[in-house]
């Protein structure tokens, strides 16, 4: 186990340190059980292999990383600062039409620390504060009316019958989700293969989770979200770089090319 937060005696302050490597580490994690992703200490480029030998490094969205003035570990001393990733998502879009939602709880308030986006790969799936969930679900149930509907399956609250929904590239043909950054055009999607986990036999469901009515932070992007995406944590820059899913790129986190010589 590596801790990867942003404080001083972090594995990344201990490598930069050390090493002199830049305070930057690169993730990606595999959607399989039977491989392994890759986490990248220092700069690219981290080549992939695929159809063309892929510098995942290249060809990046970039988005600020968020400091929440408080604490959200469940150790902290007073006054301490997050050391976990928040980024600033301003809207989420279903199949390109904004959600209506309540934007206070998007942005992180300064004295409580109360709301916002953090990344966290302690969440097997995106937890959406209850509103902002019922929101989401309601679209995503809206776009996607073609298609039966099967009972949920727990923690899931929304499933369809995985008999009817089409098979893509990018995962189960279903509506994309967008996580809007600081600008329309720096957006989060979300494919079928990172929104959808197949919970049963029958039933395909929205891998988000009801975060409950008042959690700390209004989402967090959980584990199968991030899956087959490359994120690169630029600390000195204080930056988010990500690759969207790199199964679009005919690659995968398993992919990466440890032998080639750079
Ligand atoms: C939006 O959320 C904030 C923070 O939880 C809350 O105080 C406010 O009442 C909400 N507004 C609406 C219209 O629900």
């Amino acid at each position: 186990m590596a801790g990867l937060g942003r404080n001083k005696v972090g594995m990344l302050s201990l490598l930069a340190a050390a090493f002199g490597l830049p305070r930057k580490f690169a993730l990606c994690l595999s959607s399989s059980t039977a491989s392994d992703g890759a986490i990248f200490f220092g700069d690219g480029p981290y080549e992939f292999r695929g159809t063309a030998n892929l510098d995942a490094s290249q060809g990046l969205t970039y988005t600020p990383l968020l400091v929440s003035p408080v604490s959200t570990a469940g150790v902290s001393s007073q006054g301490e600062k997050s050391v976990e990733y928040f980024i600033g998502v301003k809207s989420i879009r279903v199949n390109g039409k904004a959600v209506r939602l309540n934007a206070t709880l998007l942005a992180i308030d300064e004295k409580t620390g109360i709301g916002g986006t953090k990344i966290s790969t302690v969440d097997p799936y995106t937890k959406l504060q209850s509103s902002i969930y019922k929101a989401v679900t309601g679209a995503f149930a809206a776009a996607l009316a073609q298609v039966p509907r099967v009972p949920p399956v727990a923690p899931f609250g929304l499933c369809f019958d995985a008999s009817r929904v089409a098979s893509t590239r990018v995962g189960p043909g279903v509506p994309q989700i967008d996580l809007v950054l600081q600008s329309e055009s720096a957006c989060w999607r979300i494919f079928g293969a990172n929104s959808m986990v197949r919970a049963s036999s029958k039933a395909l469901c929205l891998a988000f989770v009801d975060g409950g009515a008042t959690p700390t932070t209004s989402v967090v992007i959980g584990g199968h979200q991030l899956e087959e995406n490359l994120l690169q944590f630029d600390l000195a820059r204080s930056r988010l770089g990500f690759s969207s899913s790199l199964t679009l790129k005919q690659t995968t986190c398993a992919n990466f090319n440890f032998a080639s010589k750079l």
